[in-house]
């Protein structure tokens, strides 16, 4: 074969070559532009800009919530940690707006979630990290009423079970999903 031909076969033999390893470094959770990273295996999701900017804001809010409910139980205040929960964290807080399923009305009787934010996270979220969601906004409600019952007989264990109840989902969804 004249050389005239070999070289942009070459060229496009190593360009092929490259590509497909991008490609399966990629899969395998490497980061084909920086140094290789020890395997991950969580799924990469495509948020919008502006929506991941608003997750991970509301991501940090998440672990101030449960530094502040850990606050007041160390002071043995669970009427402040109960409070805390419902209020940030619980099924009926602004937070869990957007993993409620979106055909479901909400308790004001509006089928659609006020903020187009909460609309957006329904629309990119894969239905099973929208349930580990929801499972944790539950937990935080279920923390609120049995932080309440635990006051009664200064039980802090069963408040403290409770709260592990939160932080599970937590944990079960960050090892499951990334979004950069
Ligand atoms: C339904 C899934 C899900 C649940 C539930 C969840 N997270 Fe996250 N969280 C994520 C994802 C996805 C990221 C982004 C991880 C990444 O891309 O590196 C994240 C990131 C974070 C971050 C980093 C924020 C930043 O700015 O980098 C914090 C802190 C955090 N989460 C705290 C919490 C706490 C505390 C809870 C429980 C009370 C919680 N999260 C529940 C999915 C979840």
């Amino acid at each position: 074969m004249p050389r005239v031909l070999m070289l942009p076969i070459v060229v496009a033999l190593f360009m092929t070559t490259t590509a497909v390893l991008a490609q399966h470094a990629e899969m395998m959770g490497h980061n084909p532009t920086g140094a290789m990273s020890v395997a991950d295996p969580r799924v990469r999701l495509s948020f919008p800009p502006a929506l991941q900017a608003h997750f991970l804001g509301n991501m940090r809010e998440h672990i101030q919530t449960v530094d502040a409910i850990l606050q007041a139980l160390a002071e043995a205040d669970f009427d402040q940690a109960s409070r805390v929960a419902k209020e940030n964290l619980g099924l009926d807080s602004p937070s869990a707006a957007g993993c409620k399923p979106s055909e479901a009305p909400a308790a004001g009787g509006a089928a659609k979630p006020a903020d187009s934010m909460d609309a957006m996270m329904q629309l990119y979220m894969p239905e099973p990290m929208r349930q580990v969601g929801l499972a944790m906004h539950t937990a935080a409600s279920e923390f609120a009423r049995v932080a309440l019952e635990a006051k009664q007989h200064h039980d802090t264990t069963s408040a403290v079970a409770a709260l592990a109840a939160v932080t599970q989902n937590c944990v079960a969804c960050h090892s499951a999903y990334r979004v950069r």
